[in-house]
Parts: structure tokens; C-alpha cells; sequence
């Protein structure tokens, strides 16, 4: 798993957003955004619901400083104001790989 890690960030960080490869099933997390986040975050670049001050998917995707490591560290640990998820490991690439596919 660390390897995997490692990997990931590598390509993350030497393919920058081209041909990067998802950890999960892009659609399967926009679905599970729709169920979970959808209360507080606008997911699609189309929505207009979603709370002020919350950011988009889209800008967490477009910032720089998003990675799938740091996407994943972040939904693996509790962070007011967010509700502590119970999502298991493969959802939480499911949603990772739902974010990243926003930066296109
Ligand atoms: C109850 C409201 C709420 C819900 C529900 C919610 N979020 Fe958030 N989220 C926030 C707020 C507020 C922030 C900004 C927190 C901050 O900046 O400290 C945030 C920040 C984030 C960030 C931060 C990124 C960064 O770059 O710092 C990510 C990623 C994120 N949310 C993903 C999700 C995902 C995925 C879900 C659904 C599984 C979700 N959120 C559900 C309120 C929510």
C-alpha cells in the first residue's frame, strides 16, 4: 500500500493531470457525492446548490496543492466542520477519483 502510494504521487506529480491514473471509479463517486456531499458542497461545475464558504469540487480539484494523497489523507480524518464520514476505503477512492476527473 505505501508503494502504491509513492507511486501514485510520483505519477501525480511527473504527469501533471494527463494521463493520470484514478484510483477508483470516477462515476460511482460522483454518485456517492450526490448521497454525502452534495449538503454542503457544489460537486458538479453545473450545480448551484451548496453552502457559501464551502468550497467547489471543482476549485478544490483546479488548486495545485490537491493530490490524490492529500485528498485522501484529508477524508481519512475527522475535520470540523465536516461530518465524520463512515466511507469505507474503496468509496473514499471512488470520490477521490470522482474530484480529480473535475480538473480536466
Ligand atoms: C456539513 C457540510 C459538509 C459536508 C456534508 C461535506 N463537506 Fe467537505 N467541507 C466542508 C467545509 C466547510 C470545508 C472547508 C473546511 C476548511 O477549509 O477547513 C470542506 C472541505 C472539504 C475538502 C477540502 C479540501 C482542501 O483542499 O482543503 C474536501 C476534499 C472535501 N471537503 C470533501 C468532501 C467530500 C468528498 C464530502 C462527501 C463525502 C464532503 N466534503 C462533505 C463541509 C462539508
Amino acid at each position: 500500500m505505501a508503494t502504491y502510494r509513492l507511486a501514485a504521487l510520483f505519477m501525480l506529480a511527473s504527469s501533471a493531470a494527463a494521463a493520470q491514473t484514478l484510483p477508483g471509479d470516477p462515476d460511482q463517486g460522483r454518485l456517492l457525492a450526490q448521497q454525502s456531499c452534495i449538503s454542503c458542497h457544489v460537486i458538479a461545475p453545473q450545480m448551484l446548490q451548496g453552502l457559501d464558504d464551502v468550497p467547489t469540487f471543482a476549485a478544490i480539484a483546479r488548486n495545485p496543492a490537491t493530490t490524490e494523497l492529500r485528498l485522501r489523507v484529508f477524508l481519512q480524518t475527522p475535520h470540523r466542520p465536516m461530518p465524520n464520514f463512515l466511507m469505507s476505503l474503496s468509496e473514499i477512492d471512488h470520490v477521490i477519483s470522482y474530484i480529480l476527473t473535475l480538473r480536466r
